[in-house]
């Protein structure tokens, strides 16, 4: 299948890496990590305090920005929020339409989403600015802060390190791309720099299969 590149004509080369292994493994990747939030009371508390939070900023749109297969929408959408998913892989899209029929998925790219001003509540980025190299994430956060409304929640989440890792293989494939363990410093002074307020930072320790710690930060948009 041929796609037009959604970071426009001159779509960064990692974009492209990042899309096609995400296609690559979709179906693999979704199968795989089925079960995965059953098992993770932390993430589910985490997004669940998101929830709450933006029930209590009056509810509204929520996009679940890099959604993958929708295993996190699916659970914003049965937590009851307004949420539909964007990803990258026209592969990973096609997995959750499978997956969450009820719930609208399209393709689109976190530097540059086909979203109005101020448009949402709340923003989810579960697992996905680890494709975005450091030196990038200053324009995607403020593509994220235009398409937010004042006090609306971003609820990042990603592999901390301060360091990046080439992949020859993932989820039983051989595919290339790169995956970024951004710091998590890094990150929380990058959002007050593009108009964010940090208000919780949690980190734990890896276990079971993963390298690295996790790191999870809630920010409201200025
Ligand atoms: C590790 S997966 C996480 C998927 C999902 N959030 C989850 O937790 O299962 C990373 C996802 O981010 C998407 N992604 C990576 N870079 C992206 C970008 N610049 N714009 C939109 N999606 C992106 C990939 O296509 C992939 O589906």
């Amino acid at each position: 299948m041929t796609v037009p590149p959604v970071d426009g004509p001159t779509e960064p080369p990692h974009v492209t890496e990042t899309r096609t292994a995400y296609d690559t493994v979709a179906v693999d990747y979704a199968r795989l990590l089925e079960g995965e939030l059953a098992r993770s009371p932390l993430d589910r508390a985490l997004l669940g305090h998101f929830a709450e939070l933006v029930e209590l900023e009056g509810g509204g749109p929520v996009v679940d920005v890099g959604c993958g297969p929708g295993r996190i929408t699916g659970h914003l959408a049965a937590l009851g929020l307004d949420v539909s998913g964007i990803d990258l892989s026209p592969g990973m899209v096609a997995e959750a339409r499978r997956r969450h029929p009820d719930i609208d998925f399209s393709t689109g790219s976190l530097a540059a989403l086909d979203l109005p001003d101020a448009s949402v509540t709340g923003v989810v980025a579960w697992y996905s600015i680890i494709h975005t190299p450091p030196a990038s994430l200053p324009q995607v956060f403020a593509e994220l802060h235009r398409v937010m409304r004042p006090n609306g929640l971003l609820l990042p989440a990603f592999q901390a390190g301060g360091f990046s890792v080439r992949h020859e293989q993932a989820y039983g494939h051989t595919v290339t791309f790169e995956a970024h363990r951004h710091d998590p410093d890094h990150v929380a002074g990058l959002l007050a720099q593009g108009g964010f307020r940090v208000t919780v930072r949690t980190e734990r320790a890896a276990q079971d299969y993963e390298k690295t710690p996790q790191a999870f930060l809630l920010a409201r948009r200025g």
